[in-house]
């Protein structure tokens, strides 16, 4: 407390001017009565410390945020990114779009999913975007949409697993009787790219990138409970999902190695996009004063997955988490080789792949 009362001083001590005309202003106010020089300076230089605290914040915020500003082209490149209509997705498209590639929006919801396809080509002038339908969280929807990709494309260049579902407050559970977080954060990517691997394997050199988020330390990942269960509040599971990103992630590329594949997770930082619409009113209101404060745009939320996706600096590498477009270093819990091939095997039990189905060894 001394220590921030020393800092807010030091800070505010060249404002004293400014401390003086405010007070002379309320002075001329009838209705208004000063409170005692002590009482009124104190107040006024918290005040003003926590606006300059804030504004450094804001700045800090700004100017660590990455930002990928290689002007790589794509063309000739199919990309598939799933949670497309919406967020980082849509704008991820929007940009690889610029630089030419062919773009499969893999989406949820298709009124939404129509109206970003028509935005993005009207604003980039490249017609070679697809609106797909993929519902992650339903075994059957997967198995539809990879079916029909395999049956249409010829090539999958970047794999971007961007989709993401989060209810702090409810729990549900998918079609298929999984809890919904997982099987749509985790489950339906995992299962996704088992189907589409041969596809993946004829396209390479290709990436897979991985959607996660920095928030998975506030998780500690505990197999035996989480993994198929409700119990646990929702926000956490969500936490969990993103921890079992960075294992899947991890895993994979140890799976995928010398194969021309290479795979990435990343945290694109903290953006009030959709993913914050489970969150009720009056919540909403201190998250409207964050997103004005700290939050990263959505154009700077998708930085790290455009580079991911793109730079040609990242040619070979893989196996690796970023954030705001550096790599950067996980905690050693979630680096644990046992878990990640735990989590592998379970994952294959609940997505029920069969004897025909493609294996990742
Ligand atoms: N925003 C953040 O602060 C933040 C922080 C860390 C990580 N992330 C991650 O960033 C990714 C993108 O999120 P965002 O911030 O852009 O949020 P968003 O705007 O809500 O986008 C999420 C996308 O995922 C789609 N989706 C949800 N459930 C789906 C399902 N069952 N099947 C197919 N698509 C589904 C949504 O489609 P609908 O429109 O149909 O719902 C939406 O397009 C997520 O993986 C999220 O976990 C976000």
């Amino acid at each position: 407390m001394f220590i921030i009362s020393f800092i807010v001083s030091t800070f505010c001590y060249p404002f004293t001017n400014l401390l003086n005309i405010f007070k002379e202003f309320f002075k001329g106010m009838a209705w208004y009565e000063i409170p005692n020089t002590t009482t009124f300076s104190i107040c006024f230089t918290l005040a003003f410390g926590v606006a300059v605290i804030i504004f450094v914040l804001c700045l800090w915020v700004k100017a660590t945020c990455g930002m990928f500003t290689s002007s790589v082209r794509m063309d000739g490149k199919t990309v598939l990114i799933t949670g497309a209509n919406s967020g980082i997705g849509k704008e991820t498209a929007r940009d690889l779009a610029k630089r030419g590639a062919r773009v499969i929006m893999a989406c949820r919801t298709m009124d939404t999913a129509y109206e970003a396809r028509d935005e993005i080509i009207k604003q980039t002038g490249n017609e070679n975007i697809l609106v797909k339908k993929l519902d992650l969280s339903s075994q059957k929807s997967v198995r539809d949409f990879a079916d029909e990709i395999l049956m249409i494309e010829k090539r999958i260049d970047v794999l971007i697993h961007n989709a993401g579902y989060g209810n702090p407050f409810n729990k549900e559970k998918s079609v298929d009787g999984i809890e919904l977080t997982m099987a749509t954060n985790h489950y339906g990517p995992f299962l996704l790219t088992h189907l589409l691997i041969g596809l993946l394997k004829k396209s390479t050199p290709c990436r897979i990138v991985i959607v996660s988020s920095g928030w998975y330390w506030l998780a500690r990942f505990n197999l035996k409970k989480y993994l198929n269960e409700l119990d646990g509040q929702p926000v956490y599971l969500y936490y969990v999902s993103k921890i079992a990103n960075i294992m899947f992630a991890i895993e994979l590329a140890k799976r995928l190695q010398g194969t021309g594949i290479t795979v990435n997770s990343l945290h694109p930082g903290v953006i009030y996009s959709g993913i914050w619409r489970n969150v009720p009113f009056p919540m909403t209101i201190g998250l409207t004063f964050l997103n004005y404060c700290f939050f990263k745009t959505v154009v700077e939320g998708a930085q790290t997955t455009i580079m991911l996706a793109c730079s040609e600096e990242l040619n070979g590498v893989t196996g690796k988490y970023f954030s705001d477009c550096k790599e950067c270093e996980l905690q050693p819990y979630v680096t644990i080789s046992e878990d990640h091939k735990r989590l592998w095997d379970v994952s294959i039990k609940i997505v029920k792949l069969t004897d025909t189905d493609p294996k990742i060894l």
